[in-house]
C-alpha cells in the first residue's frame, strides 16, 4: 500500500472516532427533497444486544435541529403499537417531511420538531420498519423487557459508537401511545445505570398507555359525557351491577367497569355478552360505529387539493391543485392546519419506503431486501404476537422519582382521543404525585398558542428536589397531537426540553407564523385524472380505521 493511502486510511479512522461511525449514515440527498431544506438527516442501524454475538439491527434516523444543532438538546422519539415504526411519526407527525401523494415527493411540516432540536427515531422493537435480526430477518416476537433492553442497547450504542458528539449531555425521550409503557420503564433503567453515557432529564408522553384498568374505566365516564351512551343506557349502567366500587359511598366517577369487558391480549377490549358488557362494546370496540377512535370529532379526508409530482403510481390517486407545493395548500392560520387526517397519508409512507431507492439513500441493509420483508407502518405480525407484562407503569414511576431529583414529565393528551384519554392519563398521574407527597399547582392553568387558547396545565412539584410533572391537554387534537395540532405541538415540546420549568405559552423559541420554504425548482404537474368537488370530503371513513377495522375482527385496535 502506498504511504500517502495508508496516511489518508489512518486519518480517515482517527476522524470516525471522534466523529462517530454515525457519519457514514448521512443521508447524501434525501430522495423526493423538492424543497429548500437545511439541515442533516442521518440514517443507519444501532446495535440494539447487550449479548456477545447478537445480530440485532435497530433502524434509526436523526434529524439535526435546524436551530443550532451543536447545542440543542436531543429528543428520542418512539411510536407504540406495539409494533408501528417510529417513521409514521416521523413522516405523518413530528418530522420535517411528509410524503404527497405520488408516494415520491416530500412535502414540508413547518412545525416540525426539529426546529430546536435533534430529533432522532428509532424503530423499535426489532421486526418492525427497518429494524431486523440478521440471522433470523423474519423475527418479530417482543414483550415489554425485550423491548425495553432493545432500546436500553441501541440508544446507548448510538452516544458510545455512532453519535458520541451527544454523549455527556442531557437528553430527553418522547412517544407516543404504547410508548406510554416503553418511556417510563426505558427510564428507569436508564435512572438505574449511573454509567450511562449521556444523562437523562425527563420524557414526554403523549396519550400513553400507562395505565390500562384507569383509561378502560375513564373512557366509560368520557365517553357518556361526549354522548355516546343514551339516557336510559347510563341510567342502566349507574343503576345495575355494571359498576364495581371498592366503597359504597363513591361516586361513579371512581367505578370499575372492567369486569363486564374481555380482552384476547390485555391490550384491547370488547364487551361480554352481557347486560352491561353489551352496552359498553361500543365504546371499545370502535369498529361497531365505524367512529375513528383516534379523534372523536374529525374524520380523515380524501382532500381535494392534494398535489402531487411525477407519474402517480397509485390508480387511485386524486390530484386537482395546480399549487405545486403542497405545504402552502394548508390553512396555518388555523392551529387544525391539515384539516384532519389525510385518509391517503399513511399508504403514501409505505409507497415511498417500499421504494429500492429510497431503501438505498436511507442506508437500509441489502439484507433486509434479500430476504423479502416489506416496510409497514405498524408490523402486524408484531403487534399480534405481542405480549404485554406490565399493565400499571407505577412502580416505573416510583424508581424514577427515587433516581432522578432534576427530572421532569410531561404529559400531554389531545382531549378528543378515545384509545388512550385524557382523564385515564390525568387520574394515573395524580395518583403517583399523591404517592410521591407532590404538590399540586393550586389551579390547572390555561395555555395559549398564538393567543388561541391551546388547553390546559396541571403541574405537580415536589417540594424537597426540583421534580416536575406537568398533565397538559391540546384542545381539540386526537391521538396524534404534532398531526392534529402541529404548532401548538412544537411550542410545547420546545419549551419542555428548554427549560428547566417550561412555560407552553412562550412562543420566542420558536417561528409560530412559520411559512413553506421555496420549492427548489418548480416541478410541472402532471394531468389531474380525477377532478374531485372542491369541499374536502369529511365524513370518509379513514384508511387509519380501515386497517384498524381488518384488525378489528379480531383483536381491537392498536396503540399507535
Ligand atoms: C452488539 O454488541 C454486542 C455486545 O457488545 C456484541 O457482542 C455484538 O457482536 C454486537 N453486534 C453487532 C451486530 O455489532
Ligand atoms: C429482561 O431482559 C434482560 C436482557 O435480555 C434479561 O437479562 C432479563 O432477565 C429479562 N428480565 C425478565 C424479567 O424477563
Ligand atoms: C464522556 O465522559 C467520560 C467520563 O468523563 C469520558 O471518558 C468520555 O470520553 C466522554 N465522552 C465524550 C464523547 O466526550
Ligand atoms: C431499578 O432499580 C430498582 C431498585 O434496585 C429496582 O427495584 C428496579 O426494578 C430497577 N428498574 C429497572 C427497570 O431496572
Ligand atoms: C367488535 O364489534 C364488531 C361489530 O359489532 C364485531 O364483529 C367484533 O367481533 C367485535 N370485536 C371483538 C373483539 O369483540
Ligand atoms: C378516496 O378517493 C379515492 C378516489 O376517488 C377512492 O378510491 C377512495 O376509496 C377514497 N377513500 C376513502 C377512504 O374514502
Ligand atoms: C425472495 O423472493 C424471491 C422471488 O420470489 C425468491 O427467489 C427468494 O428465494 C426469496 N428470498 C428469501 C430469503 O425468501
Ligand atoms: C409542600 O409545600 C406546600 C406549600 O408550602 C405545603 O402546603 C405542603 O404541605 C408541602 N408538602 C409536603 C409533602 O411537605
Amino acid at each position: 500500500m502506498a504511504r500517502q493511502t495508508w496516511s489518508i486510511v489512518c486519518l480517515a479512522a482517527l476522524l470516525a472516532v471522534v466523529a462517530g461511525a454515525g457519519e457514514d449514515d448521512l443521508v447524501k440527498k434525501v430522495p423526493g427533497l423538492i424543497f429548500e431544506s437545511h439541515f442533516k438527516v442521518y440514517s443507519g442501524y444501532l446495535n440494539a444486544s447487550g449479548d456477545p454475538g447478537s445480530d440485532r439491527l435497530m433502524h434509526y434516523m436523526l434529524t439535526e435541529s435546524k436551530g443550532d444543532p451543536a447545542n440543542d438538546p436531543l429528543l428520542v422519539w418512539f411510536n407504540g403499537g406495539p409494533g408501528c415504526s417510529s417513521f409514521s411519526g416521523a413522516f405523518e407527525e413530528l418530522g420535517p417531511f411528509y410524503i404527497n401523494k405520488d408516494g415520491e415527493t416530500l412535502f414540508e411540516n413547518v412545525y416540525s420538531w426539529n426546529a430546536r432540536a435533534n430529533v432522532l427515531y428509532l424503530e423499535s422493537p426489532i421486526g418492525v420498519g427497518f429494524s431486523y435480526s440478521q440471522s433470523n430477518p423474519n423475527y418479530y416476537q417482543a414483550d415489554d423487557n425485550q423491548t425495553l433492553y432493545q432500546n436500553y442497547y441501541a440508544i446507548q450504542d448510538f452516544f458510545n459508537r455512532v453519535q458520541p458528539r451527544f454523549a455527556n449531555q442531557t437528553f430527553y425521550l418522547s412517544g407516543e401511545s404504547y410508548a406510554g409503557l416503553y418511556l417510563p420503564m426505558l427510564s428507569a433503567l436508564i435512572t438505574n445505570d449511573t454509567d450511562f453515557p449521556a444523562t437523562l432529564g425527563g420524557f414526554a408522553i403523549g396519550n400513553g398507555f400507562m395505565d390500562v384498568k384507569g383509561l378502560t374505566n375513564s373512557l366509560v365516564l368520557w365517553s357518556n359525557y361526549h354522548g355516546r351512551f343514551s339516557l336510559n343506557d347510563w341510567a342502566t349502567l349507574k343503576s345495575g351491577d355494571c359498576c364495581t366500587k371498592s366503597n359504597p359511598t363513591d361516586d361513579f366517577d371512581s367505578c370499575d367497569w372492567t369486569g363486564n369487558l374481555d380482552s384476547k391480549n390485555g391490550i384491547d377490549y370488547f364487551g361480554k355478552d352481557s347486560k352491561c358488557g353489551k352496552i359498553l362494546n361500543p365504546i371499545v370496540n370502535s369498529s361497531v360505529y365505524n367512529v375513528d377512535p383516534y379523534n372523536f370529532y374529525e374524520d380523515c379526508y380524501n382532500g381535494s387539493f392534494i398535489t402531487y409530482f411525477g407519474k402517480p403510481r397509485r390508480a387511485d390517486y386524486v390530484a386537482r391543485s395546480t399549487e405545486p407545493n403542497t405545504a402552502k395548500l394548508f390553512n396555518r392560520d388555523s392551529t387544525d392546519p391539515f384539516l384532519g387526517y389525510p385518509c391517503w397519508q399513511e399508504d403514501y409512507v409505505a409507497v415511498y419506503f417500499n421504494d429500492p431507492a429510497v431503501q438505498d439513500a436511507y442506508n437500509i441493509n441489502p439484507v433486509w431486501r434479500e430476504n423479502n420483508l416489506t416496510f409497514a407502518d405498524c408490523n402486524m405480525n408484531t403487534y399480534n404476537n405481542y405480549h404485554l407484562t406490565y399493565n400499571n407503569m407505577a412502580p416505573f414511576f416510583d424508581t424514577i422519582i427515587q433516581n432522578a431529583p432534576n427530572f421532569r414529565i410531561l404529559v400531554y393528551n389531545g382531549d378528543v382521543d378515545t384509545v388512550c384519554n385524557f382523564l385515564g392519563d390525568a387520574k394515573f398521574i395524580d395518583g403517583v404525585a399523591k404517592t410521591h407527597d407532590f404538590t399540586p399547582a393550586p389551579s390547572r392553568d390555561v395555555w395559549f398558542f398564538r393567543n388561541a387558547v391551546a388547553g390546559f396545565n396541571q403541574r405537580y412539584t415536589s417540594n424537597d428536589t426540583t421534580f416536575l410533572i406537568d398533565v397538559l391537554t391540546i384542545k381539540g387534537a386526537g391521538h396524534m397531537v404534532p398531526l392534529d395540532r402541529p404548532g401548538p405541538a412544537l411550542q410545547m415540546i420546545t419549551n419542555f426540553v428548554h427549560s428547566a420549568k417550561p412555560d407552553y405559552t412562550d412562543p420566542s423559541l420558536i417561528n409560530p407564523v412559520a411559512q413553506p420554504a421555496p420549492l427548489l425548482n418548480t416541478p410541472t404537474p402532471g394531468p389531474a385524472t380525477t377532478v374531485v368537488p372542491e369541499t374536502t370530503t369529511k365524513g370518509a371513513m379513514s384508511t387509519l380505521s380501515v386497517s384498524i377495522l381488518t384488525l378489528l375482527g379480531v383483536l381491537g385496535y392498536n396503540f399507535l
